[in-house]
């Protein structure tokens, strides 16, 4: 089995074997992470370009590590020293990168469509690190392999999403992912930032915090996005964490194995109190580890990576 487009710029279209393919993948390069050498030579002689045209800590660095365990090539780009300041274009600066023969493009943008545009002219592989609020689709895998760590199949498994939804492509990655795998999502938020039109992407919606986590298997708490709003759509960040921060008194309400997810970055006190992002019942940290995880595993598999070969690497 191998993935059936050249790019990875989402999860709404991929299918249900295909995200499998991913998370067993990334699996067996997890289990090279506790090795003393953590490289292997599978991407030796292939270059990877990392353009960002947004701010990232995780993603950036996850993906260039990655890279690096894979002994590829690595450029990074970057947009504020570039020729993009003199007026060039997006497809002309993918266009000229790409006429130097490059193999892979990582590219985080502002716009959505940002990197499906660029797949669709350039013959180099693109993989979408996040465009706008549109899809996130390596954290929403990252996401998804944390959750299968700790609950196996994700088959009736109820996940409920807490925050930002609107603007969020952490929680579009995640819906589509999670409900191919068969898991039952809900969503919940200020009306403001969950609007009941996202029951079409195949979750419930519920406004009602208490209600929403009594009975998940794992919450998934999102960062307030104050840089993609034009306007505040709640009073402030005070009447934000009262109303829908995940605090010890929310866990309380819930299952006792039910655990926490945040994305990051965090805004501690906001929509996760301090207590809980260092708790005993968070896995945050084992997301950004899994998350090298799966990016080793998306460019070895877009670049034709034989997942059968990585049998007893681990
Ligand atoms: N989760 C995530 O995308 O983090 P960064 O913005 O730091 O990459």
């Amino acid at each position: 089995m191998a993935l059936s487009s050249k790019d990875l710029i989402g999860l709404e279209h991929m299918s249900q074997e295909e995200i499998t393919l991913i998370l067993d993948t990334a699996d067996a390069f997890r289990a090279v992470f506790d090795r003393p050498v953590r490289k292997v030579p599978i991407m030796r002689g292939k270059t990877v370009v990392n353009l960002f045209f947004e701010p990232s800590t995780r993603t950036r660095i996850s993906f260039e590590l990655a890279e690096q365990r894979l002994s590829a090539d690595i450029i990074n780009f970057s947009a504020s020293s570039s020729s993009l300041k003199k007026g060039e274009t997006l497809r002309d600066t993918a266009e000229n990168i790409a006429a130097m023969k490059i193999d892979m493009i990582v590219m985080r943008h502002s716009s959505p469509g940002a990197a499906q545009y660029l797949a669709d002219v350039l013959d180099a592989s693109v993989i979408n690190a996040g465009d706008g609020p549109h899809e996130h689709p390596t954290q929403g895998l990252l996401d998804i392999m944390t959750m299968r760590h700790k609950l196996g199949s994700l088959d009736g498994k109820k996940v409920t999403i807490i925050g930002d939804i609107s603007h969020s492509r952490v929680a579009r990655s995640n819906i589509y992912g999670l409900t191919k795998l068969g898991a039952e999502v809900t969503l919940c938020g200020p009306p403001t930032m969950v609007p009941g039109a996202m029951e079409q992407l195949g979750a419930k919606v519920e406004y009602d915090l208490k209600k929403a986590v009594r009975d998940a298997d794992v919450l998934n708490i999102l960062r307030i996005q104050l840089e993609r709003q034009s306007q505040m759509v709640f009073p402030s960040n005070r009447e934000y964490a009262l109303m829908f921060g995940i605090d010890e008194d929310v866990l309380r309400t819930t299952k006792p194995e039910c655990f926490v997810m945040h994305p990051g970055p965090m805004n501690r006190e906001v929509e996760i109190s301090s207590a809980v992002a260092d708790g005993p019942r968070q896995v945050i940290l084992d997301q950004v580890t899994n998350g090298v995880a799966i990016r080793m595993a998306v460019i070895y598999l877009l670049s034709g990576g034989d997942p059968g070969s990585l049998a007893g690497r681990g």
